[in-house]
Parts: structure tokens; sequence; C-alpha cells
């Protein structure tokens, strides 16, 4: 599935050391032409997405709703370069992305965009405090245990720094996901189904932890969710259907 590929090509970006990251300069934060990703062939051939359009500015943030189904999850993937489109172009910061090679793609992702799989996709060897510094380590970031044990104690888990991810429920395993993507502070954070399995008290502070980042550091935020809460404090939502993205 398209889903277990990006997520495993998540893990060996993870294993590359980043190797220069191109900083965001542009208003454009990301531009998306004429997107297209289909998969299968002949009969069994599916249009995911079909000629997507989009612009979001750098510090916007944007929900993306629409039913099971529909490809949020591949169009996140496919803007955070853990994919590559079937035609059309993704652009970050004004620089071609997806035209670009899977090292180059990583070490851009590396400097500067966080995601949040719908799975989490912890490393189970590791424990909780080791998953959020691992990122920040291999991009040479100064203070990474510090970072990593300041994020996980904003959400909620300065007791579980030593857990294992099965040791951790599912809630949990998605707050180290959140925190390991959060704690670079990056331009881009991208999400998918952020407090999808969260109760409403800790889905409401991890909303608020994404916002203050997107205040703080003019982060753009590019979530997508079921939540109403969380779209509503997004400056935007849009809906995926039919393979493009609509304002209903
Ligand atoms: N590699 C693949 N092969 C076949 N079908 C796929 C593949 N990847 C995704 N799909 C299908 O594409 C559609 C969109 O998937 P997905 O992006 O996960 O949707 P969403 O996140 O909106 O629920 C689904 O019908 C899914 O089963
Ligand atoms: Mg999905």
């Amino acid at each position: 599935m398209l889903l277990s590929e990006s997520e495993s090509e998540y893990k060996l970006s993870l294993t590359h050391q980043p190797k220069k990251s191109t900083l965001i300069k542009n208003t454009s934060a990301i531009l998306v032409t004429n997107l297209s990703k289909y998969v299968g062939e002949g009969a069994n051939k599916i249009e995911i997405l079909n000629g997507l359009n989009l612009q979001v500015a750098q510090g916007e943030s944007l929900a993306i709703v629409g039913s099971s189904g529909s490809g949020k999850s591949t169009l996140l993937a496919l803007l955070a370069g853990l994919d590559v489109p079937t035609s059309g172009a993704v652009e970050i910061g004004g620089q071609p992305f997806s035209a670009l090679d899977e090292d180059a793609r990583a070490a851009m992702r590396g400097g500067q965009m966080g995601f949040v799989f719908q799975s989490f996709q912890l490393l189970p060897t590791m424990t909780a405090l080791e998953n959020v510094m691992l990122p920040m380590q291999l991009a040479n970031k100064k203070d990474a245990k510090q970072l990593a044990i300041e994020t996980l104690e904003k959400v909620g888990l300065a007791e579980r720094l030593q857990h294992y991810p099965k040791q951790l429920s599912g809630g949990e395993q998605q707050r180290v996901a959140i925190a390991r993507a959060f704690a670079p502070q990056p331009a881009i954070l991208f999400a998918d189904e952020p407090t999808g399995n969260l109760d409403i008290a800790t889905g409401e502070r991890i909303i608020e932890l994404l916002f203050s980042l997107n205040q703080a550091a003019n982060t753009t935020l590019i979530l997508v969710t079921h939540d109403v809460q969380l779209a509503q404090r997004c400056g935007r939502t849009l809906t995926l259907q039919h393979g493009q993205l609509s304002a209903i």
C-alpha cells in the first residue's frame, strides 16, 4: 500500500544524514501544480489525485478534510516528498521538490519539515525520548536531548521518557509522534489526523501546541483531520473530493 511505502521511505530518510538544508525564503511555502497520483494498472488502476492545485503561504494553517479513502494521506505524503507524483509538481519555498531524487528530498525534509503519521511510525527499538531525539541528532541540532525532554513534557509525557512504543497506549504513541515532529521547530509541519486517538482534553492540549508553534515560529501547518474543533482553528479548510481540493 502507498502509505506503508511512504512510511518505510520515511524510516529510510531518518537514516540519511541531512546534507544541506535549504531555508524557505519565499512567501509561498508550498506550490502544487496539476498534481496527479495513479496507482495500479489496467482494470486495477485507481486515480487517487487528479490535476490537483494548491498554494500555501508561509505561516498559514490549512485543514484538509474529506471522506475516508479520498486521498488525504496520499496527498500529505506527496507534499512532504515521501512519495512521488504520477505527474505534476510540488515546489517548496519556490524550489522544485517532487522532481528531486530521494536523498535530496530527505535532506530538504530533514532540514525543514516535520511529519506526524496517522500510524505514528515510532521506531520500536527506541524509547520515547530516543524517538524524539533522533531526527534532531541526524540534523546535528544542538541540545537535542533537552529539546526532546521539554517537548515530551509539553505533550504530557514527562513520566514516559524511557518507555518503548509497545509500552505506550495509542494516544501516548501519537503524542510521542507529535513531539518528534514538533521538537525541531520545522518550517512546515504536516500532521495526519493528529488528534485522532486522543481524548478531548489531550486533543485540546495538542491543538494549542500546534498553534503556539504556528504563531511563535510562523510555522506552516498542513493538517488532515476529521476534528471539527481543529479544522475551525485553521485559517483555511479545503475538502479533498474526486482527486481535487475545493473550498466546500
Ligand atoms: N499503493 C496503493 N495501491 C492501491 N490503492 C491504493 C494505494 N495507496 C492508496 N490506495 C487507495 O487510494 C485511496 C486513497 O488512500 P488514502 O490516501 O490513504 O486516503 P485517506 O487518507 O483519505 O483515507 C484509497 O482508496 C486507498 O485504498
Ligand atoms: Mg488517511
